[in-house]
């Protein structure tokens, strides 16, 4: 038999039923479990207090936790603290480097502070400043830079201890879009390089772009998880409820691409694309002499999330 590692197969991120109460009493994740793959690019997202910040802080032990368990690559979190450390790169929400350095200057320092010695930090030092297009920046002054380089700068720098798990807590809330799209490229290529990332976001657009794999955090509990894929088409499909005059046929019709039922028996439940024509289906009723009263909207909880999520309510 292949010698086979536990930790090779392991998660490179596993939660279990994880709890936070803060000092004020606040529940902030109330039993969240959770694994990413190794090599996942992996969206959290969720609307404002839902504990994507919470979750993160614990993952990367800025925040203790209450109760539940973590590991990173198979390494526990509260029994194996700095082996578990060791596997994380954060790239945090507020810019919190001094902005009166050197981005060059800015990597090195704090590769030392996690022991790499200098000769090592320097060329590791301008690979990630290549990656993060920041080369012909190394020896500005940090202040000087723009929005999405000093963001960029936050990536590279979380990349010079060599994570193997890469975690950006809201990383382009408030930019626009043209330095997200920059964030995205330098991300993409990390991530092609097999680092494992995972980022929180309030853009579905965003996770959509990005992610192969997401979950959606409300008030502390996921409310969803999966591929994004299949996520995308939950979304896509409509939903109907028909009232019906009279008794409805005892063999319902098949209308193609859309799934039919009776709630009882003067009420039908329809799911169709949301690219599809409405005048087929009634055109199928109409021929199964299915005569409708009247007809609504099933409201799509997953909809409602997002519209909360992508702020598209205050839009509209
Ligand atoms: N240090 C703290 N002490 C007390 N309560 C806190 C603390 N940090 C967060 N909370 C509360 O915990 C809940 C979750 O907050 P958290 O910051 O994790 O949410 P979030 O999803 O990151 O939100 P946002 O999108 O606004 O960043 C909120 O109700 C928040 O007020
Ligand atoms: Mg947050």
């Amino acid at each position: 038999m292949t010698p086979h590692s536990p930790e090779a197969a392991a998660p490179a991120l596993r939660v279990r039923d994880l709890r936070k109460t803060y000092g004020n009493g606040v529940e902030a994740l109330r039993g969240v479990s959770l694994d990413v793959a190794p090599g996942d690019f992996f969206a959290l997202l969720g609307p404002n207090g839902a504990g994507k910040s919470t979750l993160i802080g614990i993952v990367s032990s800025l925040v203790n936790l209450s109760s539940g368990s973590v590991e990173v690559f198979g390494t526990d979190l509260v029994s194996r603290r700095s082996e578990a450390m060791r596997l994380i790169g954060l790239v945090p929400q507020e810019i919190n480097f001094n902005l009166f350095e050197q981005p060059y200057d800015i990597l090195v320092n704090y590769a030392g502070f996690y022991g790499i010695p200098r000769e090592e930090a320097g060329p590791l030092a301008e690979q990630e400043l290549r990656r993060a297009h920041l080369w012909d920046k190394a020896r500005v002054m940090s202040r000087t830079l723009s929005g999405g380089m000093k963001r960029r700068l936050m990536i590279a720098r979380a990349m010079m201890t060599r994570p193997r798990l890469l975690i950006l807590d809201e990383p382009t809330a408030g930019v626009d879009i043209e330095i997200r799209r920059d964030m995205w490229r330098v991300l993409r290529e990390i991530n092609a390089a097999g680092t494992t990332i995972i980022l929180t976001t309030h853009y579905l657009e965003e996770a959509e772009s990005l992610c192969r794999n997401l979950a959606i955090i409300d008030r502390g509990t996921i409310v969803e998880q999966g591929p994004m894929r299949a996520l995308l088409a939950k979304l896509d499909v409509e939903g109907f409820l028909f009232d019906i005059d009279g008794e409805l046929p005892t063999q319902l019709p098949e209308i193609e691409g859309t799934t039919l039922m009776a709630v009882d028996s003067h009420t039908l439940d329809l799911d169709m694309p949301r690219a599809m024509d409405l005048n087929r289906v009634f055109a199928a009723f109409e021929a199964a002499g299915i005569r409708i009263r009247s007809m609504r909207t099933k409201s799509n909880r997953l909809e409602e999330l997002f519209v909360r999520l992508t702020g598209q309510k205050e839009a509209a």
